[in-house]
């Protein structure tokens, strides 16, 4: 699904939309002829990122807390796809938020599925593989409960996730709404924050700075990463899908931490050496997505090698100006 494949869709709200991958999904979208409404509260997002959007007229910005009562009134629509991508998502964010983050997964949540319900449209859930939690099976499939600390620091997230995913199947059992979910596995690429603490920015933007690479643990902890134009793909086929299955979407290709310090190393010619510091409570041991139904479903797997993608993130950071951190905070956890 390439980005001028013509979709069935008129006019989307993408919540989150001036996020890193609400922004991505608000330009394919556009690409691809919908109207987009993007309504962010810039918690965590910067409206830089949709910038090159802003002049076109079949766009438009709401600045909106979806949490709040009065945003199914100012998001009028009517719509016939709703994209539910607002929530602080790097453990940097929802660790400075985590009350806000809870509100997100269920006030919010609620807000936006009745904006689907209202206008009948199509509404997907951007979930997580932090709903596996630190899992015990592997790789994870979408049958897998997981094992999530519910008290833990990172259970804001993972449970505020949860919450919504239920939400949605009760939704979609109860008033008939066409909703779906999809579990999004580590993404990376172009629009990240260089401060948000998730590993990928954090490597490049040290790297580029001759700084040592700050590895969490022994760094064996693995990830699976997909580069940002393939997870844009598989959400929109999930979304032009009718499943109410959740769906995983992620890369295939599972690194160590330490690895993956090695492979920005390597690319960006850095001199960087690797520096070892602790890592975060209930950090995942291993993250690998069973894909098979996102294959045999939409015809969906990753395209873009880990070279490829690491290049195109590492020259958007090496563009000047490199980006600012406006808080001023420490780099935190990553996932
Ligand atoms: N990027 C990934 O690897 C990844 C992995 C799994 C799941 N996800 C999910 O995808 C979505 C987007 O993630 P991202 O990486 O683009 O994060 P991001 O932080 O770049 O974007 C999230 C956006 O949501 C907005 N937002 C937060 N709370 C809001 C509220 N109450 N009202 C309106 N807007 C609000 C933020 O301002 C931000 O623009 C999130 O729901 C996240 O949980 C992302």
């Amino acid at each position: 699904m390439t980005g001028d494949t013509p979709f069935s869709w008129r006019r989307a709200l993408v919540t989150g939309g001036a996020g890193f991958l609400g922004s991505h999904l608000c330009e394919r979208l556009l690409d691809s002829g919908v109207e987009v409404d993007c309504a962010d509260n810039l918690a965590c997002g910067r409206r830089e990122n949709i910038a090159h959007l802003e002049d076109r007229p079949d766009f438009r910005y709401t600045h909106c807390d979806v949490c709040a009562p009065d945003c199914t009134e100012r998001l009028a629509g009517p719509y016939d796809l709703v994209l539910h991508f607002a929530c602080p998502a790097s453990p940097a964010d929802y660790l400075r938020m985590p009350l806000e983050t809870l509100d997100v997964g269920s006030h919010g949540t609620r807000n936006v599925l009745a904006i689907a319900e209202r206008d009948g449209a199509r509404f997907l859930l951007a979930s997580t593989s932090e709903v596996y939690g630190d899992p015990l099976v592997h790789p994870q499939h979408e049958g897998y409960w997981g094992n999530v600390n519910p008290v833990g620091p990172r259970s804001v997230y993972d449970e505020s996730k949860r919450f919504a995913e239920a939400l949605v199947t009760a939704h979609a059992g109860t008033r008939g709404t066409n909703a779906g979910i999809v579990r999004l596995f580590n993404t990376y690429g172009p629009r990240m924050r260089a401060h948000d603490g998730r590993a990928v920015p954090t490597f490049i933007c040290q790297a580029l700075a001759g700084e040592p690479l700050t590895v969490t643990g022994d760094g064996s902890q693995t990830r699976s990463l997909c580069y940002v134009d393939d997870t844009v793909d598989g959400i929109l086929r999930v979304a032009a899908s009718r499943s109410v299955r959740p769906v995983n979407i992620g890369g295939s290709d599972e690194i160590t931490v330490a690895d993956l310090a090695r492979r920005v190393v390597a690319l960006t010619g850095s001199r960087s050496p690797v520096a070892f510091v602790d890592r975060p409570v209930d950090d995942p041991g291993r993250r690998r997505p069973d894909t098979t139904l996102a294959r045999e479903l939409l015809g969906w797997s990753p395209q873009v090698p880990w070279e490829e993608g690491l290049k195109q993130t590492i020259a958007y950071f090496a563009a000047p100006p490199p980006d600012p951190d406006p808080r001023g905070e420490e780099p935190a956890p990553r996932s």
